[in-house]
């Protein structure tokens, strides 16, 4: 069977991880959407918020929803999967993109990465961006899934825009 581990930060999922998943899953049978749990690190939404955001908003029966922690590489080993998906938005994104998939094979040489360019209505939406426009009341509708966009209102009500 075909299986491929889409792993990220996804604090929050956007609509483009979301267009990954969606184009990902006509090419591979089964799709493993990795949460990285990074304690080193402040995220926005906890690792549990996230996936149960991703499980929402992905009810596809080939999408599961899991998290990691520690190397990419040591996850992908335990699962037994060492093909990993990855997005690319822009020429940006390729230098890290090219440091992270070379880095992961020389720790394992089984380890793979496929990219996937991002659909022309996603390239400039990232998590990042996403959390700052949000965090200053700003209207994220259209960047992220319904049911982020609530999650996101929830914790920063949205300003008049003054
Ligand atoms: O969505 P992101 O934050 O761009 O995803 C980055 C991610 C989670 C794929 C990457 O940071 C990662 O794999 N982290 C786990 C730690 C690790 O394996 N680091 C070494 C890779 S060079």
């Amino acid at each position: 069977m075909a299986i491929v581990i889409y792993p990220g930060s996804f604090d929050p999922l956007t609509n483009g991880h979301l267009s990954i998943i969606q184009r990902g899953l006509t090419m591979f049978e089964k799709l493993v959407v990795a949460v990285l749990n990074n304690p080193r690190k402040q995220a926005m939404f906890t690792v549990e918020e996230r996936t149960a955001l991703i499980r929402e908003a992905c009810p596809d029966p080939r999408v599961e929803v899991d998290s990691f922690q520690g190397l990419l590489v040591h996850y992908t080993r335990r699962k037994g999967v060492h093909l990993i998906l990855r997005g690319l938005r822009a020429v940006s994104d390729f230098e890290y993109e090219f440091q992270l998939a070379n880095m992961n094979r020389k720790l394992d040489p089984h380890f793979d990465t496929v990219f996937m360019m991002t659909g022309q209505d996603s390239f400039y939406i990232s998590s990042q961006l996403v959390r700052e426009v949000a965090s200053w009341g700003g209207d994220v509708g259209g960047l992220v899934p319904p049911n982020v966009f609530r999650a996101l209102r929830e914790k920063f009500p949205a300003t008049n825009g003054s």
